[in-house]
């Protein structure tokens, strides 16, 4: 990748560029509590994003993406939004640096990925983590690292339309070859958790299905549990974010809420205390509770918060009768992948049940992604 990226680089600006990479990211447990001030437990992982960058003494950025084969030109100023989405990522990090006080000004750039889109890997992330990482070095400002990851989130927010949590930009940024890392989304607390299961493997199983509208659908889950934490803080003025509430006083506020708020809320209630469970369990070496939980969290999230689909359910449920350790789908939903625990001697069977049976099904092949938790963003020397 590094070659062909510097090839064009070459061709278009010449030499002296500095190299940077970010990575996509998985997360074991904790979906959908990021926004609401859970626990989450990801990593990044070995399939990221790449940019050579250089500095080109103008006030403007000329981008190039290997991956979508077309040029973008824009200037610093907020009137200045590129019309391309994977440019908006880049002209968002740049007005958020921008905001925080640091300086920015004309580069160039050529760069591409192999985290594969729609996936529900983070590509968006990986993108906006290489760049926010980059500015900070190439202008020197000194930004620190969790506000790196807001530079990204709040680019989502404010240049893309998704109210996204901090999980996937975090992830990204503090990602550590080998270790996953348990964040508390509201105080921001994190560590690191060595993880190497002895005896079992991390495996994606990508269903190759994109919902449209997926951002939409996620803002307006992010929206039942504000409102689900609104009516419980009448009561309990202690709750902040809906995963300072018990079950108790969810119950307690069931008559004035949707019955579609209620249901979010209660997912959300249950994943928060799943992290937990989880984080347990692996203290003990204790795998099979860590999957059973990771099937608790996949009923949740197709039966409670709704954002699975028949093909994750199929594979979910095909999971469940091999007696694989533990399935769920994996980060916003809406399609993308499952993740897997899967025991070292039925990885195989796993595996070729999986693409016999789905493509049966579906008429299509899913893809199969093993899991290399490896480091976040950073500058190649
Ligand atoms: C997306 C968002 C994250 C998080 C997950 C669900 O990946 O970007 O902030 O909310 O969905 O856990």
């Amino acid at each position: 990748m590094k070659e062909r990226i510097h090839e064009k680089f070459k061709a278009l600006y010449g030499e002296g560029g500095r190299f940077f990479a970010s990575a996509g990211r998985i997360n074991l447990i904790g979906e959908h509590t990021d926004y609401n001030g859970g626990y989450v437990f990801p990593g990044a992982i070995d399939k990221g994003l790449m940019a050579e960058i250089k500095l080109n003494g103008s006030d403007k950025v000329r981008a190039f993406s290997l991956d979508y084969n077309e040029a973008a030109e824009f200037g610093l100023r907020e009137e200045d939004a590129p019309a391309q989405a994977w440019a908006r990522y880049i002209f968002g990090v740049c007005r958020e640096t921008i905001k925080r006080g640091g300086k920015v000004e004309g580069f160039d750039t050529v760069f591409a990925g192999d985290v594969p889109l729609g996936a529900g890997l983070s590509s968006s992330a990986a993108l906006e983590s290489t760049f926010a990482f980059a500015l900070n070095e190439l202008f020197s400002n000194g930004i620190d690292k969790f506000e790196l990851a807001k530079i990204g989130q709040s680019t989502e927010h404010n240049y893309c339309g998704v109210k996204c949590g901090i999980m996937d930009q975090f992830a990204s940024i503090f990602g550590k070859k080998g270790s996953l890392i348990r964040l508390n989304c509201k105080t921001l607390e994190y560590k690191y958790f060595p993880f190497n299961p002895e005896g079992y493997k991390l495996v994606l199983v990508d269903s190759c299905v994109k919902h449209e509208l997926a951002s939409s659908a996620y803002n307006k889950r992010r929206e039942s549990c504000e409102n689900a934490a609104a009516a419980i803080r009448k009561n309990h003025p202690e709750v902040e974010f809906l995963s300072d509430a018990k079950r108790v006083w969810l119950e307690e506020v069931r008559a004035e809420i949707p019955e579609e708020d209620f249901l979010r809320a209660e997912y959300v209630i249950g994943e928060v205390q799943r992290v937990l469970d989880v984080c347990d369990a692996l203290e003990r070496g204790d795998y099979e509770t860590v999957g059973e939980m990771m099937y608790q969290t996949h009923f949740g999230l197709s039966r409670l918060y709704e954002v699975s689909c028949e093909e994750l359910d199929f594979l979910n449920k095909l999971a469940r009768k091999m007696d694989v350790t533990g399935s769920r789908v994996m980060g916003g939903g809406f399609g993308g992948c499952t993740i897997n625990l899967v025991k070292d001697e039925l990885y195989k069977p796993f595996l070729d049940a999986v693409q016999k049976e789905f493509t049966a099904k579906f008429g299509h092949a899913p893809k199969i992604y093993d899991v290399v938790v490896s480091d976040g963003a950073r500058e190649l020397k």
